[in-house]
């Protein structure tokens, strides 16, 4: 008898919890938000499209694909490295009623701005794949940066070993001083070169940051640092665009190949640097993880619910811990460039081009 009675009690506690959980009315988790019947609209600002190929290649196409098979409306703007006008798409997508703001600050000071400004008008906000240091986004989500420093580092020690350098003058392009991944980058592949050059295997040459990562401008660098010292036997270059341009800049010295340079994004340019023998490595960042990663936690928050994150990242200026979502870097070298074809970040038709159809083929990409 007694134990009938406890049977029932627990069955009504079950079919209780599971109205609570399909009751769209209240969510259950506290978390009430921009409410749960809010039409999710997601407002998605970009920071440039030169400072690397991937904002306009890869991240604005596997977003628009995340939202649209949410079945979400959205808008994906681009800021082209103007602080202001970043400023003002954040305003007009305010004002036309986005419940999600997604942003990848162009500086952490103009970041939060627009970030505070979102939060007092009860928009929800994250910040992809820059964390703003002092802001207010509700979730982060970007790859682990450190990680892929190391990848950076480690590529760069495997080339100059495989070529049997002798204690290379290692440079170094760093990419923008305002970017927090940039130091996380740096923290990471100075994490492995620093002990070489404290032990004497290598030497610690010029180093340098690259405002804006303008690719431009690591052209002017690098010469620079090459007329200085033109005994450069390896560069540490933070993504595949500051690589490029110290590539450029090692062909016009006829030393293109013997350097060893290296990369982050697998751009086109930087698989075809890989391809022709004149990149030692580039780091691949699965853009689509981080697209539906984002696209999961802005549905949850335009629906005033909880996101499901792996990692909680701590903001070293707002002293504050950000629930997050870090994906995995992974390294490419000539022999795994197929890969990057293979997950479909990039085709065969626009790697494989004109004089890349030979190295494509013998690296087994058709
Ligand atoms: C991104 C890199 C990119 C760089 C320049 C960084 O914040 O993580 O993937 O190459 O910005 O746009």
């Amino acid at each position: 008898m007694r134990k009938g009675l406890l049977l029932i009690a627990a069955s009504v506690a079950l079919a209780g919890s599971l109205t609570a959980c399909g009751d769209s009315s209240d969510d259950g988790d506290g978390n009430s938000g921009s409410g749960s019947d809010a039409k999710p609209k997601i407002g998605v600002i970009l920071p440039d499209s030169k400072s690397s190929a991937r904002w306009e290649t890869a991240d604005r196409k596997y977003l628009s694909e995340a939202f649209k098979k949410a079945g979400v409306e959205f808008d994906i703007q681009n800021a082209q490295n103007d602080k202001q006008e970043f400023q003002t798409i954040a305003d007009q997508m305010i004002t036309s009623g986005v419940n999600v703001l997604v942003i990848v600050n162009l500086d952490s000071g103009t970041g939060k701005a627009v970030l505070d400004k979102a939060k007092a008008q009860g928009v929800a906000t994250i910040d992809y794949d820059r964390l703003t240091l002092g802001g207010s986004a509700q979730y982060y989500v970007s790859f682990d940066n450190v990680a892929v420093g190391k990848l950076q580092g480690e590529g760069l020690s495997k080339c100059l070993s495989d070529m049997k350098a002798k204690k290379p003058i290692v440079a170094t392009l760093n990419g923008s001083p305002t970017d927090n991944n940039a130091t996380l980058f740096a923290r990471g592949y100075n994490s492995v070169l620093d002990p070489q050059y404290e032990s004497g295997a290598y030497v610690k040459g010029p180093n340098q940051s690259v405002p804006d990562w303008d690719n431009a401008q690591a052209a002017t660098i690098f010469e620079q640092m090459y007329t200085s010292e033109p005994k450069i036997g390896g560069v540490l270059a933070a993504n595949d665009g500051l690589g490029n341009a110290a590539i450029a800049v090692l062909r016009k010295q006829n030393r293109n190949g013997k350097v060893p340079v290296t990369g982050q994004d697998a751009t086109v340019q930087g698989l075809q640097n890989i391809l022709a023998g004149d990149q030692c490595m580039t780091v691949y960042k699965a853009v689509k993880k981080e697209a539906d990663a984002t696209a999961a936690l802005a549905v949850a928050l335009a629906k005033g619910k909880k996101g499901t994150t792996n990692a909680t990242v701590e903001d070293p200026e707002g002293k504050r811990k950000v629930p997050s979502v870090l994906e995995t870097p992974v390294a490419i070298y000539k022999d795994n460039v197929k890969d990057v074809v293979d997950d479909g970040y990039v085709t065969v038709e626009e790697l494989c081009k004109g004089k890349y159809a030979a190295p494509c083929a013998q690296a087994g990409i058709k």
